[in-house]
């Protein structure tokens, strides 16, 4: 089964960015983790901070993969093109927030993603990544 993990803006300063909210790992080093327990899954991975390429990429994967994990990340709170782009594809969508949403800022109570997604977990850290993942092979 082959999965696309895709994350949205600053996720790739994981590691050093609000270490409190985002913790201390790099997503580089936690995706080495995820590819050792999860080894019946081909796993691609596609980071940006440009809206236009996360739409791009969530077409792309869309017809290519069997299910996708995302992490639109303040995207998430502002985007019509990426909600819409999710709603487009044929592959389940995953939508996955490191931090509890529902605990922060109201602006992060919105999610223009998870009206088309198959499910959304958030607040537990990076393991909401090899959750997400979980949810697949249940299926
Ligand atoms: C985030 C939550 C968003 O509100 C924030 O803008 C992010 C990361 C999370 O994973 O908790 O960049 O998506």
């Amino acid at each position: 089964m082959k999965i696309a993990i895709i994350n949205g803006p600053n996720l790739n300063l994981l590691g050093s960015r609000e270490p409190d909210l985002y913790g201390s790992t790099t997503f580089e080093a936690y995706l080495e983790e995820l590819r050792k327990a999860f080894p019946e899954l081909e796993l691609s991975y596609f980071q940006s901070n440009v809206e236009g390429e996360l739409v791009n990429h969530i077409q792309q994967a869309g017809a290519a993969a069997d299910g996708i994990v995302l992490n639109a990340a303040a995207y998430t709170h502002t985007s019509v093109a990426i909600g819409d782009a999710v709603k487009a594809v044929k592959a389940p969508v995953v939508e996955v927030h490191i931090s509890n949403l529902a605990t922060r800022e109201p602006f992060r109570h919105v999610s223009h993603v998870s009206a088309g997604a198959k499910g959304v977990i958030f607040g537990f850290g990076l393991s909401g990544y090899a959750l997400a993942l979980q949810s697949f092979l249940q299926d």
